[in-house]
Formats: structure tokens, sequence, C-alpha cells
């Protein structure tokens, strides 16, 4: 193409451009949202910015997030599509994934049709959805299911815990066996729920009520054995699995040794299960609420197995799993001060801390390579979820989604700072070098000079395609008889 005065609306000049797999200096030209040039010297276009000492990176997919949601448990999260997603901008982020919820008895029709128009009034960056699916009766496997997948909601999250939500392992099978056929990713939140209820029963008829007792509820083989049986179901019948929040060591290794076996196991992890560990709960009175999520954060060594993890390539997301309560009556503490911890609203704020604090603990100490923090923070996440024909890159024809990184800026993190609606972090008076600058969506510039620039209900839902599964596995294992002997068919899953 010509580069003559004008083509483009945007300029993105002189910064150092990442990708997963590349790094290089050149300016980009955006036009009608899509990036249509990147070489050196381009001209100026209508907007100029000038990105010289920034590390210019693909805006961020934050692919685990509950916002405007209610809780297996009832509560409901702080943060709306407004907030939410606001937040998640001035960190970095230029497009969410949350959940769209199914609680039984509901209807997946209108539950989507529901969280769809939320977020078309209030967010102001681009997002999908996952569906939560409780309920997989007969009408949502062979009816509303294929239909949502099809419409682009290309991925489900099934719990294997919480009463309100577990599914039997009968209906995990079912769910996969319809996930593999049409093409869509399941995401398993891996807890063995009659073990933490059990645990949780003997230390509440002790009077053992502070949260800390949540993380020993919560033992890290109660998540290594739900884990386990969740990648044996999916060997079983030969269908993908995701693991999302992964957060001790034992379940790292289980996860490492199946993908070296053929097992297409994917993973997740988290800015907790980095930078927390169980110590943090142990506070006076309630306090330690603040730090309970599930799985809880774990011990120092469970913190180095998962940054092996993410280095090895066995953990493959780095997503917030953005679960806002207050610390009130309406989240954390429903009884007050005499909250139990099996009573408190479960998870832990994160969206707009999640890019810095890996930058600055990652890149900026040596632990990550920028094109590493990049796959783990963008890249793999429109991989894993279908986004990759227009997010999660640097290239020709992509959508402008970008991040200017000022590596030089230091941030000591405040709560007032933070634009959720949450009143707290677990990482206050953490100190941060790195912080994204100026933040655009689409070519439109989102966060500039510490100010929103853009306003509610901008943003756009995407639609997803099937999951790429361009994330092999590690090798190729022959799959079992299984699924020829029982018809299931597989649709979108390569077995490179
Ligand atoms: O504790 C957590 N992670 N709460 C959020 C819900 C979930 O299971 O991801
Ligand atoms: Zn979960
Ligand atoms: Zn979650």
């Amino acid at each position: 193409m010509t580069t003559s005065d004008h083509d483009f609306d945007v300029t993105v000049r002189g910064g150092r451009i990442s990708t997963d797999s590349k790094t290089f200096e050149a300016d980009i030209g955006i036009k009608d949202g899509v990036i249509v040039c990147i070489q050196r010297n381009l001209p100026p276009g209508r907007c100029d910015i000038d990105a010289a000492g920034r590390w210019v990176l693909p805006g961020g997919i934050d692919s685990h997030v509950h916002i405007e949601q209610r809780s297996g448990m009832g509560m409901m999260c702080a943060d709306d599509f407004y907030s939410g997603t606001v937040a998640a901008a001035f960190g970095g982020t230029t497009t969410v994934i949350p959940f769209a919820a199914q609680h039984r008895g509901k209807k997946i029709p209108e539950v989507i049709a529901d969280y769809a128009q939320l977020a078309r009034e209030k967010a102001v960056i681009d997002y999908g959805f996952h569906l939560i699916l409780s309920d997989p009766d007969e009408v949502a496997l062979t009816q509303d299911l294929p239909k949502a997948i099809r419409e682009g909601i290309t991925s489900l999250k099934v719990y294997m815990t919480y009463e309100q939500l577990k599914l039997s392992d009968y209906q995990l099978l079912d769910v996969l066996a319809l996930a593999g056929a049409e093409g869509a990713m399941v995401m398993i939140h891996a807890e063995n729920h009659d073990m933490i209820r059990w645990i949780a029963t003997r230390l509440l008829e002790r009077g053992h009520t502070a949260p800390k007792f949540h993380a020993v509820a919560h033992d890290p083989l109660v998540e290594a054995e739900a884990g386990h049986r969740a990648i044996v179901m999916s060997r079983l019948i030969d269908v993908p699995v995701l693991l999302v929040h992964v957060a001790g060591a034992e379940t790292v290794e289980l996860i490492r040794s199946a993908q070296l076996l053929g097992s297409k196991v994917h993973a997740e992890s988290c800015p907790q299960y980095l930078f927390l560990t169980e110590d943090n709960i142990d506070l006076p009175r309630v306090e330690g609420a603040k730090f309970c999520c599930s799985p809880p954060p774990r011990d120092v060594r469970s913190q180095e197995a998962v940054w092996a993890g993410f280095k090895d390539g066995t953990l493959r997301l780095y997503s917030s799993d953005h679960a806002p309560y207050r610390f009130d009556e309406s989240g954390k503490l429903p009884n007050g001060e005499a909250t139990t911890f099996k009573e408190m609203a479960n998870g832990v704020p994160g969206i707009e801390l999640r890019m810095p604090l890996l930058f600055s603990e990652g890149v900026m100490t040596g632990r990550l390579s920028i094109q590493e923090f990049v796959a783990l923070t963008s890249t793999n996440h429109a991989r894993m979820y279908g986004l990759s024909h227009c997010k999660g890159d640097i290239a020709v024809g992509m959508d402008a989604d970008l991040a200017l990184w000022n590596p030089e800026r230091e941030v000591t993190v405040d709560t007032t700072m933070l634009h959720d609606n949450v009143g707290y972090t677990p990482y206050q008076g953490k100190r941060l070098r790195g912080w994204p600058e100026v933040v655009m969506s689409r070519g439109r510039v989102v966060v500039q000079d510490n100010t929103l620039q853009v306003e509610r209900g901008s943003g756009q839902y995407i639609p997803r395609r099937s999951p790429e599964a361009t994330l092999p596995v590690k090798t190729a294992a022959g799959a079992t008889r299984l699924p020829a002997l029982l018809g299931l068919k597989g649709k979108a899953w390569p077995t490179q």
C-alpha cells in the first residue's frame, strides 16, 4: 500500500514492538480500527502517538473474569460491565471473556441474552462470553449448547465443586462429548467437593471458623484429585480440557505428566498463585477473607511450580480470575465478624493488576522474556478461545488492540488508584516496575494520561470461533478406542 499523508487514522510511532515470537522497532499504521501497515518511518496519522521508549505490546486478553455475575453461593460481584472493563483497560487489557452463568432452572438462551444486554450497555473494551453450565439436561445438550457454540460462545465452564453448580462425573462426560463434537473448549474448576465438605464439617465442629481454615479445607490434594479425574475423563473420550486456576505444585506436575503422555490437557494459572501464599490468609479476625479464593494461594514451593509451569509451557494461560467481592455483607462478610470460612464469598480481585504484576515480577526481573509475557497474557488466550483471527497479535489485518508500556514507571499499589469497585486489593503496598500508559482498542485510545477516553458501551461483542488448538499437546500418543466404539465425533481437534 502507499503511505501518503493521512492514510492512517492513527500512527503509533517509534516504539519497540513485541509479539509472542518477535521483537522489532517499527511504526504501526491503523485504519478503521485495524492494523494496516507496520514499517519504519510511516507518515503521520490523523492522530500520531509517540511510543519512543515504550514497549508496544498486544492488548491483554483476560479470559477468566467474573463480572456482574452471581456466584454459586449466591453473592453478587462488586463490578458491573462498566467498572470491570474500565479496570481491565487501565491495566493493559483490551479484551475480556467473562461468564454468562447458568444457575439451575434457568434456560441457557435467556442467560446469554441477559448478560449480553448488560455488557452491551456498559463495556468499554471488547468481550466474549463463556457459559457456566450447571444444568446439562437433554435440551441443553441437544439444542441450547450446540446453538450457543455455533453463535460464538465456544467455551463452557463446569464445576466439580459448589453444591449449586457441581456436575457429576456422568454429566461431565456428557458435556465433554458434546464439546468434542461441536468444537468447544471445556474449562474445569477441579476440586473434590466431598473432600472439601468433609474437612470443613470437622473444622467447624471444632470451632475453626477463621478464613485461614479455608486453605485447610481446600487442601492441595483436593485439587490434585479432581484435576487428575478431569484429565482421565478427557483421555477416556479423547476430548481436550482446560484446567483453570491451577494452584498447587502437585497439580502442575500431574498436568505436565499428562501432557507428556499425549493428553489434550491445557492449563491456566493466575496472579494469586504467583504472588500470594496461604500465609496471607492468616490475619487477625476476618481480615484474611480478602485473600480467600478457590483454590486458595498455597506455599512457596507451589509458587515456584507455577512459575516453572509458565516457563516450560505446561501452563499456557495467565488470567486474573477476577472475582470481585466487597469486604462487607454483600460479599466477603455475609454475617459480619461472625462469618465463617464456609460462608464468605470466594475470589480475589485482579483484573487491573494482572498484567502489571507479571510485567514487573516476570519481565523486569528477567524471569520471563517479553515474548513469553505476550504469549501468557494475550496470544495464547486468543488461540485457546478462538480469537486469533483478530486479537492477540500485532500484524497487518489484526484489530489495533495495543498497550504502550513504560518500563521505567514505578508504581506502589494502592487501592485508591484502582478502577474496580471492590475497595481493597490483595497486593496493597506492592512496588511495581512498568505500567501500560496508553491502551488502545480497535484503534480507539481507551486510556491515556491516566484518563478514560471512551464512552460506556463502546466495547464490542466478539463472537468466537472454535478454539484452534494451536496450542498442541506435547507429544501425540494413541487415543483410547472408546470414541470410535461409541461413535463420538471430534470436530476441531488437530492432533499434531
Ligand atoms: O474463588 C474463586 N476462584 N472464585 C471465583 C469463582 C471460580 O470458581 O472461578
Ligand atoms: Zn473456578
Ligand atoms: Zn473464576
